[in-house]
Parts: structure tokens; sequence; C-alpha cells
């Protein structure tokens, strides 16, 4: 068996920081500590940081949603998100109305078998609710998927508050957990249309007809129903101070509820829905982009471990799909990359801003959603018996941000001139080095990870 020993750097988890070498036999990690000899090629990683193999676990890939298919299918976007560190997406499988979960999963499957470079796992967004799909959620555990998603917005997702409170009851005994994309479809129907009946068809009317109390509003109705039910929930892509709350709120009423939220809510303002529209169009994601205060409570949240994992929500489009939506905002397709330069965003902004440390930066890439996800201790960590994904980080690096040198296919980034401290220098999948150097240097040797239950 091919053995690798990476010799002195500095391994990272979520409790700390400790010199030590780490010796990798195969795919596994099998000796973690000083002084480990052998027969190993050695790679002198001193001065370096080695965290866990990052994981995103919101990624939007090879998806179709207005009218149009993602800029980034399973191989541009594992690319991406090998470069940033990830060694690990949980991507949404999303069952379109009429479909079975298992035409979902098959569907999932097909797009990206043999075609990642880092692992992949899938959560199961739902958006047709009777009682055959009740049926299928079994055999969704057998085949490693654990975890939900279910929308209060968006037509062709949107569920209503009983189909919500089924789907936690449904899963409840199976110990699966349930994400929400909460906002108030209601409210958001009705600003639309009036900022459509006034003509304020530019982007600005976005963020304004998708207002954090919309947001605020679902994540307190689904936590009232995830109380109803008892059973653990997390919020996904939480962008505001107002929702920020009623999840501190809930918690303190007993409702087990994880939140995540993105670097898009953390480091972006609404100013940027001023620009003209092939600019600010970049920024259509929903939630929107909110104000400067939002930014504030959520890193105060990071800060404090009141929030449990910084994810991506990365669904990308090039600007030529979202010219779509020059003449009307509601047709500019929703999202935005961020899976490449995410862990470098938090290191810049979060660890050397001092909001962060290095360990709180570990739990909020790898150890978070790795135990939130049942992926831990295979992923997550560096210790004995994991998975050998690691990210040599050198924390000197500096760089500034560029599309140029990016692998997504959607031709831009939200980050574009922006200096970063930090380099992703090299990262190991399994064992074997897929990005080194600025390069993919393999390609396609991901592998579909059959998740356990939620261990947080
Ligand atoms: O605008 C976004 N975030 N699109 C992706 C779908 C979602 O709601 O997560
Ligand atoms: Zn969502
Ligand atoms: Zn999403």
């Amino acid at each position: 068996m091919k053995k690798i020993l990476l010799r002195g750097g500095s391994v990272v988890s979520s409790k700390g920081i400790r010199r030590a070498d780490v010796l990798v036999s195969g795919e596994k990690i099998v000796a973690v500590g000083r002084h480990i000899g052998g027969d190993a090629k050695e790679i002198d990683v001193t001065g370096k940081l080695l965290f866990p193999g990052f994981i995103d676990a919101h990624t939007h890939f090879d998806l179709e949603v207005s009218d149009t298919v993602t800029a980034d299918d399973f191989d541009s976007g594992t690319k991406s998100a090998v470069a940033g560190g990830v060694t690990t997406v949980v991507d949404f499988a999303t069952q379109n109305k009429g479909e079975t979960l298992s035409d979902a999963l098959n569907n999932w499957h097909m797009k990206a078998f043999a075609n990642s470079t880092c692992d992949y796992a899938f959560h199961m967004a739902i958006s047709d609710w009777h009682d055959g799909i009740r049926d299928e959620l079994p055999a969704m555990f057998e085949q490693g998927v654990t975890s939900f998603k279910v929308y209060m917005t968006y037509p062709a997702m949107i569920l209503s508050d009983l189909e919500i409170f089924e789907i936690l009851s449904a899963l409840k005994p199976l110990g699966g957990i349930v994400g929400c994309h909460c906002e108030n479809a209601g409210i958001i129907d009705a600003l639309r249309a009036r900022y459509t009946e006034s003509g304020a068809l530019g982007v600005q009317s976005h963020p304004l007809s998708r207002p954090a109390y919309a947001e605020a509003e679902a994540v307190s109705r689904f936590l009232r129903i995830a109380r109803a039910v008892d059973v653990p929930v997390i919020i996904v892509h939480l962008s505001s101070a107002e929702g920020l709350d009623e999840v501190l709120r809930a918690r303190e009423r007993g409702v087990r509820v994880y939140a995540e939220t993105c670097p898009q809510y953390l480091l972006l303002d609404d100013s940027v829905y001023s620009e003209p529209f092939d600019t600010s169009s970049r920024f259509v994601c929903s939630p929107p982009i909110r104000e400067h205060e939002d930014r504030k409570a959520l890193w105060k949240g990071l800060s404090a471990g009141t929030i449990d994992t910084v994810s991506t929500d990365h669904c990308s489009f090039t600007l030529e799909q979202k010219r779509a939506g020059s003449d009307d905002f509601k047709r500019v397709p929703n999202g935005m990359p961020g899976v490449e330069t995410r862990a470098i965003l938090l290191y810049t902004y979060g660890v050397k801003k001092r909001r962060i440390s290095v360990p709180q930066m570990c739990a909020y890439l790898s150890e978070n959603p790795a135990r939130l996800y049942g992926m831990y201790p295979k992923k997550g960590c560096i210790r004995v018996g994991a998975d050998a994904d690691i990210v040599v980080f050198d924390p000197k690096g500096e760089s500034t941000l560029s599309a140029r040198n990016m692998h997504s296919k959607c031709g831009y980034t939200p980050y574009e001139g922006v200096r970063t401290t930090g380099r992703i220098e090299r990262v190991f999948l399994r064992g074997q080095t897929v990005y080194a150097g600025g390069e993919i240097v393999l390609e396609h040797s991901g592998r579909y990870v059959s998740r356990g239950r939620s261990d947080l």
C-alpha cells in the first residue's frame, strides 16, 4: 500500500491546533503524532495548517431551474470545489413534481457518476408529498440519503405547513434531518405583483420583494412546526439578523435547530443591487443579499457559535443566462457561484479579522457538516481511521481572486479583485493529490458517500 507522510504541519480540529505529522496509507489516515518513521514518501508541510477536507453541504450542480440549467455540472462544479479545498459536496437531488424520490436519486447519481473530482453525497429536496413518497423514505436511508430539504416558497417546490408537518413526522422515526428554505411565499408573491404593477422591473426590486421579515416569519413558522413534531431541523442559507433571532428564540423554547449561513450573507450587502444589470444580476439569489446590520449579526453568530455551518448554496449561471431577466427581475435565474472561494474568504474575513478562530473555521467547514449529515468520523477530521481528505493550507499565502483562475463555468466570481490571505496549496482526496500548485492534477476520482444518521 502506498504510504505518504506529511511532516512538520499543524493539524487542525474544532478543539484546537497541534503540531503533528500525518501518515497516510492508501485511502486512510493511519497515524497522527510526532516522530512517525517508516518507509513512507515524505512531504514537507512545515508552517502549513492541515485541515480535514472541507465539506460543502449546499451545492446545486446540473440543476434544471428557471427554464435553464445551472452553468456548473458535476464536472466543473467539483473541480471548482477541490480548488477551494472541498473534498466532499452534498448536492441537492431534487424531486420534480410528479416524480418519485427514487427517480430523483437515480437522476442525480447519473449526473454525478464518473464526473466528480471530489466525493459527493445527496440531500433529497422533496417537492411532491403523498403516501407513495412516504413509503419511499426507508429506501432513501438504505441508499445513504439521510437529509432532506423542504421549501416554503418557489411555485415548483413549495409545500404547505401540513405537508411539512407530515414530512417531519414521517422522518422522525427514521432519524433523518430536514433543512428548510424559509421565506414567506405570500408576502413575496404580493410584493412581486406590487413592483410589477408599478413598473419597477429592475434588479433593485428583487431584494425589496423578499424582505428579511419574510425570512424571519418563515423561520418562526417552520420552527414551530418542528416543535410540534419534536424533531431536530436545520435552517439553510440563513441570511438575516431577524431570522437568526428566531433561531435563538426557538432554541430557548427547547427546539433543536441548527443554522447554516453562506459567505455572500457574511461579506456582501444590498448595495450590490444598485449596480447596472450585468453587475447587479450576478447577485440575484434567494434569500437575497441583506443589509450591513444583518452581516454583523451573522458574524456575531459565527463568533459565538450560534451558527453551525458555512456552506455556499453554489448555484451558478452565466451572465448570458442571467440576461433572461434583463427587462424583468422575476426572470433572472436565482443563484451565484461560491464553492471555490468559501474557505479562503472565511480565513481572510473570519480568522484574519479575528471574528472566528482557526478551530472554529474547521468546525464550520469540516467537522460540523460531517457530524450533522452523518459522515463523521469518516469525513470531517484528521484522525486514525478517517479518509485521508486533507487540505494543506498556507496561512501566509496571498492572492487576488479572479474568475480567470477559477474552474466554475459561470465566468464570474462575486469577489473579483478581492485580496485574500491564505492559500490552498494542495488537496488530498482519500490519499491522492487532486489539486496542487493551482491546478487540478487528478480528475473524476470522486465517489458517492453513503451517509448515516446525524451525529450532532
Ligand atoms: O438563489 C438560490 N439560492 N438558488 C438556489 C436554490 C435555493 O433556494 O437554495
Ligand atoms: Zn433554498
Ligand atoms: Zn440552495
